[in-house]
């Protein structure tokens, strides 16, 4: 049976609350997605950093003028439907009927090509602005390297490896300090992005990418990776800790030490070599070599286990150590299906490890 005609705009209007609906879940979603946390850490609006400011200057720009774009052409969308709507009596005669104007044409086709123009110039300039910055021979330098599902830190000349926390130092009125970052990847492709201090950039196996920070501001900055890389792609979490030249000096300073060798760890240490830990983890000073995992020479001075899967605590220490795939399924740490004794010696050694 033919839909009656008077159904038609019921229909149509369920049409455009489902469409509105749509809408309005999406811009949500993004809205959402983009003010990240309530402490703002991930927020994509709050740079505390270039080049995230100038990212974020160019996108408000851009923003701008597509708003401009959007207002005009529906206002005079609405005007039209509104001032040329059917009356009552125009059924019987055509409305006129014009065929083509040059200045219109001409208007719709000089306008959009000036407003591409001005923004690929004003795009060309901050990419260039981005991409040109020159890093001093004094520069500090780091490798990021990308791993399912962690991120390995190295900073070559200081000799420092760790792992999930990126430490710089801030820059401030008394020098600029810019980190210049090399992005490599240990198997598939990952991506760098924590949305406060820079634009995200791919980790691709076989190549090595750059970029670089320069944080005016104290504190932890979260990010997370930004392409699928697996199983726990959501869980391999970074964390950038902006600190004061002189902290970032003690940082280094400890980090650079060997482990600690406290007598009250001896027993959790005799485990911890008879296992196959040694295999995947370094702890520098100690015949543990392995590179498959994070370096553990100084874990406890990370604030997360798993690349911010757990909470570095006693307790989630323990979790973890007990059975990772509980805590991060599909990582490929395995469950060493050790008995609560051993690893309570482990986990006791472990936290000797500051
Ligand atoms: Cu690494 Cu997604």
């Amino acid at each position: 049976m033919r839909p009656s005609l008077s159904l038609r705009p019921g229909i149509l209007r369920a049409l455009a609350l489902l469409c509105a609906c749509a809408a309005w879940l999406i811009i949500a979603g993004h809205v959402t997605q983009a003010f990240g946390n309530p402490s703002g850490t991930t927020n994509i609006f709050r740079p505390l950093s270039q080049p995230a400011q100038e990212v974020q200057e160019l996108s408000l720009l851009v923003i701008a003028i597509c708003t401009v774009i959007f207002l005009v052409v529906a206002g005079l969308l609405a005007y039209t439907i509104i001032r040329f709507r059917q009356r009552a009596g125009d059924e019987a005669s055509e409305p006129p009927q014009i065929y083509g104007s040059n200045q219109i044409e001409m208007a719709w086709t000089v306008l959009p090509i000036l407003i591409v123009f001005v923004l690929i110039l004003v795009t060309s300039r901050s990419i260039a602005n981005i991409q040109n910055r020159e890093a001093s021979p004094d520069a500090l330098r780091a490798t990021v390297i990308g791993h399912q599902w962690w991120w390995e830190i190295r900073y070559p000349k200081l000799g420092i490896v760790t792992a999930n926390e990126l430490h710089v130092p801030a820059s401030d009125a008394s020098g600029r300090r810019p980190t210049f970052l090399k992005l490599e990847s240990a198997d598939v492709a990952h991506s760098f992005w924590v949305p406060q201090l820079a634009g995200k950039t791919d980790l691709i196996p076989n190549r090595e990418n750059l970029m670089w920070i320069e944080p005016t501001e104290i504190g932890t900055y979260l990010g997370n990776c930004a392409e699928y890389c697996g199983t726990q792609h959501a869980r391999m979490l970074i964390r950038v800790v902006v600190q004061t030249p002189e902290e970032f000096e003690r940082w280094v300073g400890e980090q650079q030490q060997a482990a600690a060798e406290e007598a009250s760890a001896a027993e959790g240490r005799v485990v911890f070599f008879a296992n196959s830990c040694v295999n995947c983890h370094t702890i520098r000073g100690t015949t543990a070599q392995g590179m498959f995992g994070p370096d553990l020479t100084h874990m406890m001075s990370r604030q997360t286990l798993a690349s911010g899967a757990a909470p570095n605590t006693p307790a989630g220490l323990r979790a973890w150590v007990r059975d990772p795939q509980a805590v991060k399924v599909g990582c490929l740490m395995p469950n060493m299906q050790m008995t609560d004794e051993e690893v309570d010696k482990i986990v006791a050694y472990l936290q000797t490890l500051k």
